[in-house]
């Protein structure tokens, strides 16, 4: 700046001389402040009083919101979406209460607790990851593991994950940054060869592991933007405050734990740390007895093939079990949106009731492939009824019963009743 500072002839933070300002005020050592610099500071310090008291505020604000939430009440909430499923939907409470401090509170302290899960098909964990996102409102994507590769390579660039979430998020960069990322079939990408993986790159597999590896553990991410302003654009997206959960099956790990369970000399039923994990559980179900899920430790899945690494960015492992025949009745008849609610609001519309007896229940979960899709089954088991009453119905006068027994089920032919019409209810 060339001029000399101080001496009451200049001002010592803009370095105006005297005659350019107001007035020079003197300090210790030869400085000076002219009026117009004192200005500034004061407004400085204003405008960070001011900041303080907002947080201060919204800190108050949020801190009531954590208190009201608990564990508990986030798991009364995925009850009413999720039957079964005791131990995970626990483990998934516990990191949805943490995850929300640590969202609410911006306290990079808290630890994230990305969760795995691990279950058989159609029993309810991307349900559940659904249900993790609507209770912390924040926008979630789902993607399967084996559609990307690791960049340069065909296929779906990983980066594209948080690209997809933020199209979720409604272009919000904010909402992104707290989102939930489920990635499904995350145990098609293993190494091949499990623990003795071959020196070759494996591009589907490893590959993907790492690139998935960068996005989960790193702040920054810079993704690339489309579409929109035609060209192409990057965006940094930090995802510390991301909650990143991942599904799999792993079928074959059974093997796994069962070898290293042997090697320990324990039997499998008695070890020790199975007796903890089934304390958690509440409520005792035959499946969750044989549920081999629940002994998988970190160390099955690094033998099963996954990296280490990545393994350790996840380290909740929830595990599902297989669902047992009456869970799969509540399933159809329960949950808040079940299958047999949502038909019996579609005919109450028309002002018809329809009515499932207990034995058409029992039928559906009978006739349904649940060893092959889970819960899934149930869906296509009922669908083919239905569609010919729902294309029957309207057709029949003065019709104001349905009734569905287990023959309905499995002739496809139910008993109308015909009379009154009830009221039409609005839905
Ligand atoms: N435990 C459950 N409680 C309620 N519905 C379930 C449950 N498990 C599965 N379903 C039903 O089956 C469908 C498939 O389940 P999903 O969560 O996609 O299975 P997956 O475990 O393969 O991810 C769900 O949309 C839901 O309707
Ligand atoms: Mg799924």
């Amino acid at each position: 700046m060339g001029r000399p500072m101080g001496g009451l002839e200049y001002c010592s933070f803009c370095g105006k001389s005297k005659n350019e300002v107001k007035r020079l005020i003197g300090g210790m050592n030869g400085a000076a402040i002219c009026f117009d610099c004192v200005k500034i500071c004061y407004d400085m310090v204003e405008s960070s009083l001011l900041e303080e008291q907002e947080v201060e505020a919204s800190d108050l604000d949020q801190l009531s919101k954590v208190k009201n939430l608990t564990p508990k009440k986030v798991k009364e909430f995925f009850d009413q979406y999720i039957v079964g499923q005791e131990l995970a939907k626990k483990y998934a409470s516990v990191a949805v209460y943490n995850h929300y401090k640590r969202i609410i509170l911006q306290d990079p302290e808290i630890e994230k607790s990305n969760l795995l899960f691990i279950g058989p098909t159609g029993v309810g964990k991307t349900l559940l990851a659904r249900t993790i996102a609507k209770i912390l409102d924040v926008p979630m994507v789902i993607v399967d593991a084996t559609s990307f590769t690791e960049a340069g390579y065909v296929g779906d660039d990983v980066e594209n994950i948080l690209y997809y979430l933020y199209v979720n998020s409604g272009y919000d960069i904010n909402r992104t940054q707290m989102g939930v990322v489920y990635i499904d079939e995350i145990d098609k990408i293993a190494r091949k060869s499990g623990e003795h993986a071959s020196s070759t790159r494996d591009v589907s597999g490893e590959g993907v592991q790492y690139a998935l590896l960068k996005i989960i553990e790193g702040s920054g991410v810079y993704i690339p933007i489309r579409g929109k302003r035609g060209g192409s654009d990057t965006l940094c997206i930090n995802t510390s405050n991301i909650l990143f959960i991942a599904g799999g099956a792993f079928s074959g790990i059974e093997e796994i734990v069962k070898s290293r369970l042997g090697k320990n000399k324990i039997g499998f039923k008695t070890d020790k740390t199975d007796k903890t994990d089934k304390s958690l559980i509440s409520g005792k179900n035959e499946s969750q007895d044989e549920n081999i899920y629940q002994y998988v430790r970190s160390e099955d899945l690094i033998k099963f093939g996954m990296i280490p690494e990545l393994v350790g960015r996840f380290p909740i492992i929830a595990p599902f079990h297989p669902l047992s025949q009456k869970e799969l009745e509540s399933i159809l008849t329960e949950p808040k949106n079940s299958i047999l609610k949502q038909y019996v609001k579609l005919f109450e519309i028309e002002g018809v009731s329809l009515v499932f007896t207990d034995d058409a229940i029992k039928e559906i979960v009978k006739t349904a492939d649940v060893k092959r899709v889970g819960a899934r089954a149930l869906r296509s088991s009922i669908e083919k009824v239905m569609l010919n009453i729902m294309f029957e119905a309207p057709e029949i006068p003065n019709l104001r019963e349905i009734i569905i027994n287990a023959e309905t089920i499995r002739t496809g032919k139910p008993i109308y009743v015909e009379g009154k019409k009830k009221k039409i209810v609005a839905v």
